[in-house]
C-alpha cells in the first residue's frame, strides 16, 4: 500500500487503525490531534466497491474518538479521486458503492473535514469534496464535474452544493460543459480555501488545526447561500439556451441546469430530492447508455484478441514517411507532434519542398489561432527532417507509407523499404482501398507490414484505422497500436478487405443517398434528416468537402468488376464531369460563395436530378424522413453486420468507435451498431426485409442481423 506520507519524519505516526474486515483500499493515519484519511485505489483512486464506505467507517471511527480534533480526507498517489468507477453504474442497490452514504456522513460529521486535494477531483470525488466542511489544493489540482459527458449529471449533491460554493454563474459553467478548472481559478471562485505550495499532507493537516478551534470549523455547504450575479430566470435562460446551441438535442445539459434551477430556488433536501430523480431519469435515457456505451468501446477497442499478452510493443525512437502529400505530411506532424524525430521521403526536391512548406503552414495556421505556442510549433517543425532518397529509412523503427494509391507502386516502394529498413522495423501502409497483404508481399518480411490507415485531415482526424494483414505479426501490430495512442488517436484493429470497415460501410450509405436523389429527394433533404439525427453534416455536404472526384475515380477503377444486375448510381458522375467536385471547385452537390463553406441548395442541381430521374424514367415521389434516415442507418447496420461476422472488426463496439471517431456519427446515438439494438434488431430485420422486397439483392439481409433478430439478441451478444 503506497500512501506516500506514511512514516513520514516530521510527525509521530501512528499505527493506522481499521475496522475489521474493512478493506486497506482506505486508511487512516493520526498525525497529531488531526487524522489523515487516505485512498489508495491506483491508479486514479475511483470509488470502486469498499472505498467510499471506508472513507465513510474512518469518518465515524474519528467523530467517536475524542482524542481526534479533525479529519483530513485525500488521495495516494498523484490522484485525489478521478470520479465514480463506472463500471458499477449498472450494479444493484445493495451492492453498489455507496457514495451517497458517505457524503450524507461527511455532511454532518461532527469533527471538522478538510479535502487534500491534488491532481484530478473529478465527478464523484469532487462531491465527496463538497461535502466536507472545508477544501484545500495542491497547485497542480484540477476539479470538475465531467458526468454531463456521460448523459449524466453530479448525482451525489453535486449540482447543489457546487452553485452554493462558488454561485450560479460559475456552477452552470462548470456543470454543463464537464470541464475542470485548476486549483487557482477554484481558489478565486470559492471552490477551494487555500492552496498549498509545499507538502500537501503536512499544509492540509496544519489547516486543519488551525481551523478546529474556531466558530466557524464545522461550517456546511447546505447551510450556504446561492450566491447569483444577475437576475435568476435570466441567466438560467441564457444557459438553457446556450446549452441547446453548442449541444443540439442532449438532454443531460438541459436537465442539469433543471438540477441548478432547484439549487438555487428550493431549500437543499427538495433539491437533493430533484437532483436524484433526475439523475434516474438521465441514468435510464438511451442518449446516457449510448454515451457510455461509446466510452467503454472506445476503451476496449486497442484490446486485440489473439495476441500474446507477454509481446511487447518496439520502442519507436525515429521514423520515417513516404510521400510528402495531403497525407503524408498529416502523418509526418503525427510523429513530431508526439515527440517522434521523422523523415520525410519524396521524389525530388520540388515535391519535397512543397510539402515541408504546406506542413509548416499547417503549425502556423495552429499558431495563429492561439493554439500552439511558436517555440513549441519551432521545436515540432526541427523534428521534421526531408530527405529525397531511401537510405533516410536506415534508422527508422517505423515507416509510413503514403504515396499515391497504386498498388505497383507500393509494391515498389515496399521492395525498397524492404532494403533499406532495419530488421524488426514496423512498415506500415496508409492505404485506403488496396490490400494489405499483397503489399506486404513484396517484401521478404511480410510479419512486420501493417496498414495504419488514417484519415483526412490526418494531422486532425482521431480515427486510425489498424489493419492487420495474415501474416502481421503480433509485435508489428501492437507497436501500430501503441503508436496510433502516442500520437493521441483512437486505434481501431481491423482485418483486410476493400475499404476496410469505416470506409466498406460508408460506400453503401453514400451510395443509398445517391439512391434517394434519383427517386425524388434533393441532396439538403437527405443532409438535413441526416444532420437531425445528430451527423455533423450529411452525406452530400461530406462528399463536396471530400472531393467528389475521389469516388468517381474509385467508380471508374471499378468500372470492370461492376455488377451488371446491381443499380449503378450514375447521378454521381454527372455532377463531377459538370467540373463540379465539390468545395474545391467552388461547387459540387451544393454551391459555395466565394470564401465560404457553407453549403447552399442549387437549383441548376436540382434541375440535373429531375432531369436525370425522368432519364432513368423514374417517376419521382415525395420521400419521408424516416424513410431516408431507415436507409441510410439501414445500409450502414447490414454492411456492418456483414463486417462482424467476416471477422473484418473484433467486435460491434469497434464499429461503433470507428463511426464515431472517423464519420460525425453522433456519440449520444452510440454508433450505428448499437442504435440498431436500440431500436431492436427484429425492427432493423423488418425494415431491411421491407427495403429487400423492394429495391433487391443490395438489401439481402446479412445472416448475422437475422440470427441476432431470431434470438432476440443485440450486436454487443455476438
Ligand atoms: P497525394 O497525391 O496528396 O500524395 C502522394 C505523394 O506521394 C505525392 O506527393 C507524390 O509525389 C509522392 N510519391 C509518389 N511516389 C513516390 C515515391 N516513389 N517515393 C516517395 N514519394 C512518392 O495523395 P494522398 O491523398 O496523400 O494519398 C496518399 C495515400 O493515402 C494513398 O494511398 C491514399 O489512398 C491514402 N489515403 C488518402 C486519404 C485522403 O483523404 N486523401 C485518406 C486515407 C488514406
Amino acid at each position: 500500500m503506497g500512501s506516500r506520507h506514511r512514516g513520514h519524519a516530521r510527525w509521530a505516526v501512528q499505527p493506522a487503525w481499521q475496522d475489521a474486515g474493512m478493506t486497506d483500499l482506505v486508511t487512516m493515519q493520526r498525525h497529531g490531534d488531526v487524522a489523515v484519511i487516505t485512498i489508495d485505489n491506483p491508479p486514479l483512486n475511483v470509488f470502486s466497491p469498499g472505498v467510499p464506505e471506508g472513507v465513510a467507517g474512518h469518518v465515524r471511527q474519528a467523530e467517536a474518538d475524542d482524542d481526534v480534533r479533525a479529519v483530513v480526507v485525500t488521495g495516494a498517489g498523484r490522484h485525489f479521486v478521478a470520479g465514480a468507477d463506472i463500471t458499477t453504474f449498472g450494479m444493484p442497490r445493495d451492492r453498489a458503492p455507496d457514495l451517497l452514504g458517505l457524503v450524507d456522513t461527511l455532511a454532518r460529521s461532527s469533527v471538522p473535514v478538510v479535502a487534500a486535494i491534488r491532481g484530478t477531483a473529478f465527478g464523484g470525488g469532487l462531491e465527496m469534496a463538497l461535502a466536507c466542511n472545508w477544501r484545500v489544493a495542491a497547485p497542480d489540482a484540477q476539479l470538475g464535474l465531467p458526468e454531463v459527458k456521460l448523459g449524466l449529471l453530479p448525482g451525489a449533491g453535486g449540482t447543489q452544493r457546487l452553485p452554493r460554493l462558488v454561485g450560479l454563474e460559475v456552477a452552470l459553467r462548470m456543470i454543463t460543459s464537464g470541464s475542470p478548472i485548476r486549483a487557482e481559478r477554484a481558489h478565486v471562485v470559492g471552490l477551494v480555501d487555500e492552496i498549498i505550495d509545499g507538502d500537501l499532507i503536512e499544509g492540509a493537516v496544519a489547516f486543519a488545526e488551525r481551523i478546529a478551534g474556531t466558530d466557524d470549523a464545522l461550517r456546511r455547504t447546505h447551510d450556504m447561500q446561492v450566491a447569483v450575479r444577475g437576475e435568476v430566470d435570466q441567466t438560467l435562460a441564457g444557459a438553457r439556451a446556450q446549452a441547446a446551441a453548442t449541444a443540439p438535442g442532449l438532454i443531460a445539459p438541459q436537465r442539469c441546469i433543471d438540477a441548478i434551477d432547484a439549487a438555487v430556488r428550493l431549500p437543499f433536501t427538495a433539491g437533493i430530492q430533484r437532483e436524484r430523480d433526475l439523475f434516474v431519469e438521465l441514468l435510464a435515457s438511451e442518449q446516457s447508455r449510448s454515451l457510455r456505451h461509446v466510452f467503454f468501446a472506445e476503451r476496449t477497442a486497442a484490446k486485440i484478441d489473439g495476441v500474446d499478452d507477454r509481446v511487447e510493443p518496439t520502442r519507436v525512437a525515429r521514423a520515417a514517411v513516404i510521400g510528402a502529400g495531403t497525407m503524408g505530411g498529416g502523418i509526418a506532424m503525427n510523429f513530431a507532434n508526439a515527440g517522434i524525430p521523422v523523415t520525410v521521403i519524396e521524389v525530388d526536391q520540388d515535391r519535397l519542398d512543397t510539402g515541408l512548406a504546406k506542413v509548416e503552414r499547417n503549425y502556423q495556421r495552429t499558431v495563429d489561432k492561439g493554439r500552439l505556442d511558436a517555440a513549441e510549433m519551432r521545436r515540432r517543425i526541427d523534428r521534421i527532417t526531408g530527405a529525397v532518397d531511401f537510405g533516410a529509412v536506415a534508422d527508422a523503427d517505423a515507416v509510413v507509407e503514403a504515396v499515391f494509391e497504386d498498388m505497383a507502386l507500393k509494391q515498389q516502394v515496399f521492395g525498397r523499404l524492404d532494403n533499406a529498413a532495419p530488421p524488426g522495423a514496423v512498415l506500415a501502409t496508409n492505404t485506403s482501398t488496396l490490400d494489405v497483404n499483397e503489399i506486404a508481399a513484396a517484401t521478404t518480411r511480410p510479419e512486420s507490414v501493417v496498414g495504419m490507415h488514417f484519415f483526412s485531415p490526418a494531422n486532425v482526424m482521431q480515427l486510425l484505422e489498424i489493419v492487420r494483414g495474415d501474416a502481421t505479426s503480433d509485435e508489428a501490430l501492437i507497436t501500430a497500436v501503441a503508436l496510433g495512442k502516442r500520437m493521441r488517436k483512437v486505434p481501431v484493429v481491423v482485418g483486410v478487405c476493400d475499404g476496410f470497415v469505416g470506409n466498406r460501410m460508408f460506400h453503401k450509405y453514400v451510395r443509398e443517398s445517391f439512391y434517394l436523389i434519383e427517386e425524388g429527394a434533393l441532396p439538403h433533404e437527405v443532409d438535413r434528416v441526416m444532420t437531425d439525427f445528430g451527423f455533423k453534416m450529411g452525406p452530400f455536404a461530406v462528399g463536396d468537402l471530400a472531393g467528389l472526384d475521389v469516388g468517381y475515380r474509385i467508380r471508374a477503377r471499378q468500372a470492370a468488376d461492376r455488377d451488371p444486375g446491381e443499380r449503378y448510381p450514375a447521378i454521381a458522375d454527372k455532377v463531377v464531369e459538370m467540373g463540379r467536385h465539390g468545395q474545391k471547385t467552388g461547387a459540387g452537390f451544393y454551391r459555395y460563395e466565394q470564401g465560404s463553406r457553407e453549403p447552399l441548395p442549387d437549383p441548376e442541381i436540382h434541375g440535373l436530378i429531375v432531369e436525370h430521374s425522368a432519364d432513368l424514367g423514374m417517376q419521382r415521389r415525395e420521400i419521408a424522413d424516416q424513410e431516408i434516415r431507415d436507409r441510410l442507418l439501414g445500409q450502414l447496420v447490414n454492411e456492418g453486420a456483414r463486417i462482424l461476422e467476416e471477422g473484418i472488426a473484433q467486435r460491434s463496439g469497434d464499429i461503433d468507435v470507428i463511426y464515431v471517431y472517423g464519420y460525425g456519427f453522433p456519440a449520444h446515438r452510440g454508433g450505428p451498431m448499437f442504435h440498431a439494438g436500440l431500436v431492436g434488431l427484429d425492427a432493423v430485420l423488418a425494415i431491411t426485409e421491407h427495403f429487400h422486397e423492394q429495391h433487391g439483392r443490395i438489401w439481402e439481409p446479412a445472416p448475422l442481423l437475422r440470427r441476432l433478430a431470431a434470438q432476440g439478441a443485440t450486436f454487443e451478444d455476438a
